[in-house]
Protein backbone atom coordinates (compact mmCIF):
# COMPACT_ATOMS: atom_id res chain seq x y z
CA UNK A 1 0.00 0.00 0.00
CA UNK A 2 1.32 3.47 -0.82
CA UNK A 3 1.37 6.24 1.76
CA UNK A 4 -1.49 9.25 1.49
CA UNK A 5 0.18 11.72 -0.21
CA UNK A 6 -0.28 14.21 2.63
CA UNK A 7 -0.07 11.91 5.64
CA UNK A 8 1.42 13.62 8.33
CA UNK A 9 0.94 17.23 6.97
CA UNK A 10 -1.15 20.04 8.26
CA UNK A 11 -3.12 21.97 5.69
CA UNK A 12 -5.02 25.79 6.19
CA UNK A 13 -7.81 26.13 3.59
CA UNK A 14 -10.00 29.52 4.01
CA UNK A 15 -13.65 29.57 2.55
CA UNK A 16 -13.74 25.52 3.46
CA UNK A 17 -17.43 25.98 4.72
CA UNK A 18 -18.75 25.49 0.65
CA UNK A 19 -18.22 24.71 -2.88
CA UNK A 20 -14.58 24.52 -3.88
CA UNK A 21 -12.94 25.21 -0.21
CA UNK A 22 -14.86 22.07 0.91
CA UNK A 23 -13.87 19.99 -1.95
CA UNK A 24 -10.63 20.76 -1.68
CA UNK A 25 -10.14 20.48 2.09
CA UNK A 26 -12.46 16.91 1.70
CA UNK A 27 -10.03 15.54 -0.89
CA UNK A 28 -6.78 16.67 1.20
CA UNK A 29 -7.98 15.40 4.35
CA UNK A 30 -8.60 11.80 2.19
CA UNK A 31 -5.20 12.10 1.56
CA UNK A 32 -4.08 11.98 5.16
CA UNK A 33 -3.68 15.39 5.79
CA UNK A 34 -4.55 17.57 9.20
CA UNK A 35 -6.77 20.46 7.71
CA UNK A 36 -8.33 23.23 9.14
CA UNK A 37 -11.55 24.56 8.05
CA UNK A 38 -11.34 28.01 8.08
CA UNK A 39 -14.05 29.84 7.41
CA UNK A 40 -16.41 33.24 8.12
CA UNK A 41 -19.82 30.75 8.40
CA UNK A 42 -19.06 29.32 11.47
CA UNK A 43 -22.24 26.94 11.25
CA UNK A 44 -20.69 26.22 8.11
CA UNK A 45 -16.95 25.17 8.86
CA UNK A 46 -18.51 23.32 12.28
CA UNK A 47 -20.69 21.31 9.87
CA UNK A 48 -17.65 20.43 7.39
CA UNK A 49 -15.00 19.70 9.99
CA UNK A 50 -17.31 17.34 11.62
CA UNK A 51 -17.90 15.66 8.21
CA UNK A 52 -14.52 14.99 7.69
CA UNK A 53 -14.03 14.18 11.36
CA UNK A 54 -16.54 10.94 10.88
CA UNK A 55 -15.01 10.47 7.68
CA UNK A 56 -11.58 9.47 10.01
CA UNK A 57 -9.73 12.55 9.16
CA UNK A 58 -8.14 14.74 11.21
CA UNK A 59 -10.05 18.26 11.06
CA UNK A 60 -10.77 21.12 13.20
CA UNK A 61 -13.49 24.49 12.48
CA UNK A 62 -11.87 27.70 12.71
CA UNK A 63 -13.72 30.48 12.27
CA UNK A 64 -12.04 34.03 10.23
CA UNK A 65 -12.65 36.54 8.39
CA UNK A 66 -9.71 37.16 5.35
CA UNK A 67 -10.27 40.52 4.98
CA UNK A 68 -9.29 41.11 8.90
CA UNK A 69 -5.26 40.52 9.15
CA UNK A 70 -5.65 39.53 12.93
CA UNK A 71 -8.30 36.94 11.78
CA UNK A 72 -5.99 35.45 9.38
CA UNK A 73 -2.85 35.57 11.45
CA UNK A 74 -4.66 33.97 14.84
CA UNK A 75 -5.83 31.31 11.94
CA UNK A 76 -2.26 30.54 11.11
CA UNK A 77 -1.39 30.50 14.63
CA UNK A 78 -4.50 28.06 15.81
CA UNK A 79 -3.36 25.87 13.06
CA UNK A 80 0.26 25.59 14.34
CA UNK A 81 -1.13 25.35 18.02
CA UNK A 82 -3.42 22.32 17.02
CA UNK A 83 -1.44 20.36 14.95
CA UNK A 84 2.78 21.18 15.44
CA UNK A 85 3.11 22.98 11.75
CA UNK A 86 1.71 24.59 8.62
CA UNK A 87 2.34 22.88 5.69
CA UNK A 88 0.11 22.97 2.96
CA UNK A 89 -2.44 26.18 2.82
CA UNK A 90 -5.11 26.91 0.15
CA UNK A 91 -6.18 30.60 -0.03
CA UNK A 92 -9.61 30.27 -1.35
CA UNK A 93 -12.55 32.50 -0.07
CA UNK A 94 -13.68 34.40 -2.05
CA UNK A 95 -16.93 36.18 -3.28
CA UNK A 96 -18.65 37.74 -6.60
CA UNK A 97 -19.53 41.35 -6.96
CA UNK A 98 -22.77 42.64 -8.67
CA UNK A 99 -23.09 42.92 -12.40
CA UNK A 100 -22.32 46.59 -13.28
CA UNK A 101 -20.56 48.21 -16.00
CA UNK A 102 -17.40 49.95 -14.48
CA UNK A 103 -17.91 53.10 -15.02
CA UNK A 104 -21.37 52.46 -12.99
CA UNK A 105 -19.89 50.47 -10.30
CA UNK A 106 -20.57 50.56 -6.54
CA UNK A 107 -17.93 52.24 -4.94
CA UNK A 108 -18.78 49.94 -1.62
CA UNK A 109 -19.06 46.43 -3.62
CA UNK A 110 -15.49 47.33 -5.20
CA UNK A 111 -13.88 47.99 -1.90
CA UNK A 112 -15.73 44.69 -0.50
CA UNK A 113 -14.62 42.26 -3.37
CA UNK A 114 -11.11 43.66 -3.39
CA UNK A 115 -10.60 42.82 0.31
CA UNK A 116 -11.95 39.66 0.10
CA UNK A 117 -10.87 38.06 -2.86
CA UNK A 118 -7.16 40.20 -3.15
CA UNK A 119 -6.45 41.56 0.03
CA UNK A 120 -7.68 38.26 1.83
CA UNK A 121 -5.23 36.22 -0.38
CA UNK A 122 -2.81 38.78 0.63
CA UNK A 123 -3.53 38.25 4.25
CA UNK A 124 -3.06 34.49 3.80
CA UNK A 125 0.31 34.74 2.36
CA UNK A 126 1.36 37.18 4.48
CA UNK A 127 1.28 34.83 7.67
CA UNK A 128 1.30 31.17 6.25
CA UNK A 129 4.51 31.94 4.41
CA UNK A 130 6.86 33.11 7.62
CA UNK A 131 5.39 30.40 9.34
CA UNK A 132 6.16 27.72 6.58
CA UNK A 133 9.55 29.43 6.05
CA UNK A 134 10.82 28.29 9.61
CA UNK A 135 9.04 25.52 9.40
CA UNK A 136 11.65 24.18 6.65
CA UNK A 137 9.21 25.02 3.42
CA UNK A 138 5.59 24.39 2.13
CA UNK A 139 3.04 24.47 -0.29
CA UNK A 140 -0.06 27.10 -1.40
CA UNK A 141 -2.63 27.59 -3.80
CA UNK A 142 -4.13 30.90 -4.59
CA UNK A 143 -7.85 30.60 -5.62
CA UNK A 144 -7.98 32.69 -8.34
CA UNK A 145 -9.90 32.13 -11.77
CA UNK A 146 -10.45 31.80 -16.11
CA UNK A 147 -11.61 36.11 -14.60
CA UNK A 148 -7.45 36.60 -13.51
CA UNK A 149 -6.27 36.33 -17.13
CA UNK A 150 -9.61 37.53 -19.23
CA UNK A 151 -12.14 40.19 -19.05
CA UNK A 152 -15.75 39.96 -18.34
CA UNK A 153 -18.23 42.64 -18.54
CA UNK A 154 -20.13 43.85 -15.38
CA UNK A 155 -17.71 42.32 -13.21
CA UNK A 156 -14.43 44.81 -12.97
CA UNK A 157 -14.04 44.15 -9.25
CA UNK A 158 -13.62 40.65 -9.33
CA UNK A 159 -11.31 40.45 -12.37
CA UNK A 160 -8.77 43.02 -10.84
CA UNK A 161 -8.89 41.14 -7.83
CA UNK A 162 -8.16 37.74 -9.63
CA UNK A 163 -5.91 39.51 -11.89
CA UNK A 164 -3.64 40.91 -9.01
CA UNK A 165 -4.00 37.14 -7.05
CA UNK A 166 -1.61 36.10 -10.01
CA UNK A 167 0.47 38.75 -9.56
CA UNK A 168 0.66 37.83 -5.72
CA UNK A 169 1.19 34.36 -6.62
CA UNK A 170 4.33 34.97 -8.98
CA UNK A 171 5.74 37.52 -6.26
CA UNK A 172 5.17 35.34 -3.34
CA UNK A 173 6.65 32.61 -5.71
CA UNK A 174 9.93 33.75 -6.39
CA UNK A 175 10.84 35.41 -3.00
CA UNK A 176 10.07 31.90 -0.72
CA UNK A 177 11.50 29.08 -3.81
CA UNK A 178 14.59 29.66 -2.08
CA UNK A 179 13.22 28.71 1.52
CA UNK A 180 11.06 25.72 0.03
CA UNK A 181 7.69 27.25 -0.31
CA UNK A 182 5.73 26.51 -3.68
CA UNK A 183 3.48 28.99 -4.44
CA UNK A 184 0.70 28.82 -7.44
CA UNK A 185 -2.63 29.96 -8.87
CA UNK A 186 -5.36 27.85 -9.68
CA UNK A 187 -7.94 29.43 -12.65
CA UNK A 188 -11.30 27.92 -12.82
CA UNK A 189 -13.47 28.19 -15.40
CA UNK A 190 -17.20 28.25 -13.90
CA UNK A 191 -17.84 25.90 -11.41
CA UNK A 192 -20.83 24.55 -9.98
CA UNK A 193 -21.16 26.20 -6.57
CA UNK A 194 -23.09 28.23 -4.20
CA UNK A 195 -21.29 31.45 -5.76
CA UNK A 196 -23.02 30.67 -8.81
CA UNK A 197 -26.39 29.66 -6.97
CA UNK A 198 -28.08 32.83 -7.45
CA UNK A 199 -27.57 33.37 -11.47
CA UNK A 200 -30.93 33.32 -13.34
CA UNK A 201 -31.47 30.36 -15.70
CA UNK A 202 -30.82 32.05 -18.72
CA UNK A 203 -27.44 33.78 -17.33
CA UNK A 204 -26.51 30.31 -16.00
CA UNK A 205 -27.42 28.67 -19.68
CA UNK A 206 -25.20 31.48 -21.52
CA UNK A 207 -21.89 30.60 -19.17
CA UNK A 208 -22.02 26.93 -20.02
CA UNK A 209 -22.09 27.91 -23.85
CA UNK A 210 -18.66 29.96 -22.82
CA UNK A 211 -17.17 26.08 -22.20
CA UNK A 212 -16.75 24.12 -25.02
CA UNK A 213 -17.22 21.21 -23.07
CA UNK A 214 -20.80 22.04 -22.62
CA UNK A 215 -21.01 22.31 -18.96
CA UNK A 216 -19.99 24.13 -15.78
CA UNK A 217 -17.58 22.33 -13.76
CA UNK A 218 -17.63 20.82 -10.46
CA UNK A 219 -15.69 21.99 -7.52
CA UNK A 220 -14.00 18.41 -7.09
CA UNK A 221 -12.65 18.73 -10.44
CA UNK A 222 -10.50 22.04 -9.00
CA UNK A 223 -10.02 20.16 -5.86
CA UNK A 224 -7.84 17.59 -8.02
CA UNK A 225 -5.76 20.17 -9.64
CA UNK A 226 -5.17 21.71 -6.20
CA UNK A 227 -4.19 18.77 -4.71
CA UNK A 228 -1.51 17.84 -7.11
CA UNK A 229 -0.36 21.32 -6.64
CA UNK A 230 0.13 21.01 -3.25
CA UNK A 231 1.48 17.27 -3.39
CA UNK A 232 5.63 16.37 -4.22
CA UNK A 233 4.50 15.05 -7.12
CA UNK A 234 4.32 18.92 -8.19
CA UNK A 235 7.69 19.47 -6.85
CA UNK A 236 8.95 21.62 -9.99
CA UNK A 237 5.86 23.59 -10.31
CA UNK A 238 6.35 26.96 -9.01
CA UNK A 239 5.16 30.45 -9.28
CA UNK A 240 2.59 29.25 -12.39
CA UNK A 241 -1.15 29.60 -12.71
CA UNK A 242 -3.12 26.20 -13.80
CA UNK A 243 -6.18 26.73 -15.26
CA UNK A 244 -8.94 23.94 -15.21
CA UNK A 245 -11.91 25.59 -17.41
CA UNK A 246 -13.34 23.27 -20.30
CA UNK A 247 -10.86 25.05 -22.55
CA UNK A 248 -13.02 28.42 -21.82
CA UNK A 249 -9.49 30.06 -22.30
CA UNK A 250 -8.12 27.92 -25.22
CA UNK A 251 -10.67 30.51 -26.99
N1 LIG B 1 -17.69 29.09 -8.62
C1 LIG B 1 -17.01 29.57 -9.64
O1 LIG B 1 -17.50 29.62 -10.79
C2 LIG B 1 -15.58 30.03 -9.46
C3 LIG B 1 -14.79 30.20 -10.61
C4 LIG B 1 -13.49 30.63 -10.47
C5 LIG B 1 -12.98 30.91 -9.22
N2 LIG B 1 -13.76 30.75 -8.13
C6 LIG B 1 -13.18 31.09 -6.85
O2 LIG B 1 -13.15 29.97 -6.00
C7 LIG B 1 -13.24 30.38 -4.64
C8 LIG B 1 -14.35 29.62 -3.96
O3 LIG B 1 -15.57 29.93 -4.61
P1 LIG B 1 -16.85 28.97 -4.53
O4 LIG B 1 -17.44 28.95 -5.88
O5 LIG B 1 -16.49 27.70 -3.86
O6 LIG B 1 -17.79 29.89 -3.61
P2 LIG B 1 -18.70 29.54 -2.35
O7 LIG B 1 -19.55 30.75 -2.15
O8 LIG B 1 -19.34 28.21 -2.50
O9 LIG B 1 -17.63 29.43 -1.17
C9 LIG B 1 -16.89 30.53 -0.73
C10 LIG B 1 -16.65 30.37 0.75
O10 LIG B 1 -15.84 31.49 1.18
C11 LIG B 1 -16.36 31.96 2.41
N3 LIG B 1 -16.00 33.37 2.57
C12 LIG B 1 -16.43 34.43 1.85
N4 LIG B 1 -15.91 35.57 2.32
C13 LIG B 1 -15.12 35.21 3.37
C14 LIG B 1 -14.32 35.95 4.27
N5 LIG B 1 -14.22 37.29 4.23
N6 LIG B 1 -13.62 35.27 5.21
C15 LIG B 1 -13.71 33.92 5.30
N7 LIG B 1 -14.48 33.17 4.49
C16 LIG B 1 -15.17 33.81 3.53
C17 LIG B 1 -17.87 31.76 2.31
O11 LIG B 1 -18.48 31.73 3.60
C18 LIG B 1 -17.94 30.42 1.59
O12 LIG B 1 -17.96 29.33 2.50
C19 LIG B 1 -13.45 31.90 -4.67
O13 LIG B 1 -12.21 32.56 -4.49
C20 LIG B 1 -13.97 32.14 -6.07
O14 LIG B 1 -13.71 33.44 -6.53
C21 LIG B 1 -15.05 30.31 -8.21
Amino acid sequence: MTTPAFEGRTALVTGAASGIGLAVARRLAEDGAAVVVADYDEDGAQLAAGELETAGARAEPVTVDVTDPSSVAEAVRFTVDTYGSLDLAVNNAGISGPSLPTGEYDIAAWNRVIDTDLTGVFHGLRYELPVMAEGGGGAIVNMSSILGTHGFSGQAAYCAAKHGVIGLTKTAALEYAPRGIRVNAVGPGFIDTPLLRETDNPMRERLIALHPQGRLGTAEEVAELTAFLLSDAASFVQGSYHLVDGAYSAQ
